[in-house]
């Protein structure tokens, strides 16, 4: 079997950490999530995977390189523009040839791996596997209808009025049936060839497509709220490990990660958090579920539950910083100067929630 990762397309949901990255480069747990996507497939035993990547497709080349840290072939696959899953399928076929293959969403962070999954679907006869979860919100994702038996009836893109609460996880497996099922639709109502359109097409040309309903949790990174709830659920299972130094008049606890060269002086780090290569906590509280990511300083500070990015530096913050994702090269302070007064600069989009 074949891996194919989906790292095109535009990031917008996620703005304003996308205007000049990759989504899928944004760090869960200190580890971006296409990396988190490559070591799924890798540890299922793919060892050729192909990366579909649109406008960020250098930064992503920069990042991935060839594979060889992660002991996988990587191929990129470039596609002009985001014109949908269905499309990123129709321009890998040289890739893909006659193998099959998982499809796996770039910006998708699943509970458990895909092992179970693609041994499953490796040992079967079937054309398709699907991965179908429990959602409050089904509205926002494909769909789908099954019957009493459990049988796929019929699948739905985004639909205003959801048949049911079963989302598609963004993890797929296919035969090369799918070729022909993507070169016969027509794209949809957003303008895009949309897979859940061409899974419809198989189930109604008679090909065996096997819903799988995934019972852990799955979160699509597309959203900020979403980034840290990905965050929070990475980081309580992460194996935590202190490779940096702690100073003896620190504190951290079993579940706290202090990866190479960082230094936490004279501070306390409650977990689940990680504190990235680099980065110097002093005389500060690092609260439950936060990563701060690497080359990043934090000093006369509290935070907690955030997302702090590299190289960014906050001291002197006279309040707790709660919920919150900081960005690249940031800096967050106590400012002194009259007026007493909020002073920010802030990119587009940016949302602040002040007391
Ligand atoms: O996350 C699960 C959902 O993913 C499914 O429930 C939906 O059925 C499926 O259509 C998809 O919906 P999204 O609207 O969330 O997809 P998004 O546009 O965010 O793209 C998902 C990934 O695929 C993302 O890493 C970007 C990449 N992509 C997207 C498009 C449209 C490409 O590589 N090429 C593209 O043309």
């Amino acid at each position: 079997m074949k891996g194919l990762i989906l790292s095109g397309g535009k990031g917008t949901r996620l703005k304003p950490f996308t205007f000049t990255r990759a989504k899928q480069l944004m760090p869960v747990a200190n580890k971006p999530v296409l990396f988190r996507v490559i070591e799924a497939i890798r540890d299922a035993s793919i060892g050729e995977i192909g990366i579909v990547i649109g406008d960020t497709g250098e930064e992503i080349r920069q990042a991935v390189g060839n594979g060889k840290r992660w002991g996988v072939d990587i191929t990129y696959i470039p596609q002009d523009a985001p014109k949908g899953l269905a499309h990123a399928v129709k321009i890998s076929q040289d890739f893909l040839g006659d193998d099959r293959f998982v499809m796996f969403l770039a910006d998708n962070v699943i509970q458990g791996g895909i092992n179970s999954l693609i041994r499953q679907f490796a040992d079967s006869d079937w054309n398709s596997q699907i991965v179908l979860t429990e959602v409050e919100e089904p509205q926002h994702y494909g769909v789908a209808e099954l019957d009493d038996q459990g049988r796929i009836v019929r699948l739905v893109e985004k639909p205003r009025v959801p048949p049911s609460k079963l989302a598609l996880v963004g993890i797929y497996m296919f035969d090369p049936y799918v070729f022909e099922a993507v070169n016969s639709i027509q794209p949809s109502w957003r303008g895009e060839l949309e897979i859940t359109d061409a899974i419809q097409w198989l189930v109604e040309h008679g090909h065996r497509v096997y819903p799988y309903i995934h019972r852990g949790w799955w979160i699509d990174t597309g959203k900020s709220t979403d980034m840290l709830q990905a965050n929070d659920r990475v980081l309580a299972e992460l194996a935590h490990q202190v490779d940096g130094y702690v100073d003896r008049d620190s504190k951290i606890d079993h579940l706290v990660t202090v990866e190479r060269g960082a230094e936490i002086i004279n501070s306390v780090v409650r977990g689940p958090a990680i504190i990235g290569e680099d980065c110097r906590i002093v005389n500060s509280y690092v609260g439950p579920f936060t990563s701060i990511f690497h080359h990043t300083v934090i000093e006369n500070s509290e935070i907690e539950h955030s997302i702090v990015l590299d190289h960014s530096r906050i001291y002197d913050v006279p309040s707790r910083i709660q919920d919150s994702i900081i960005g690249r090269e940031v800096e967050v302070t106590y400012s002194p100067i009259k007026p007493k007064a909020y002073k920010m600069a802030l990119g587009d989009n940016s949302k602040v929630g002040l007391l």
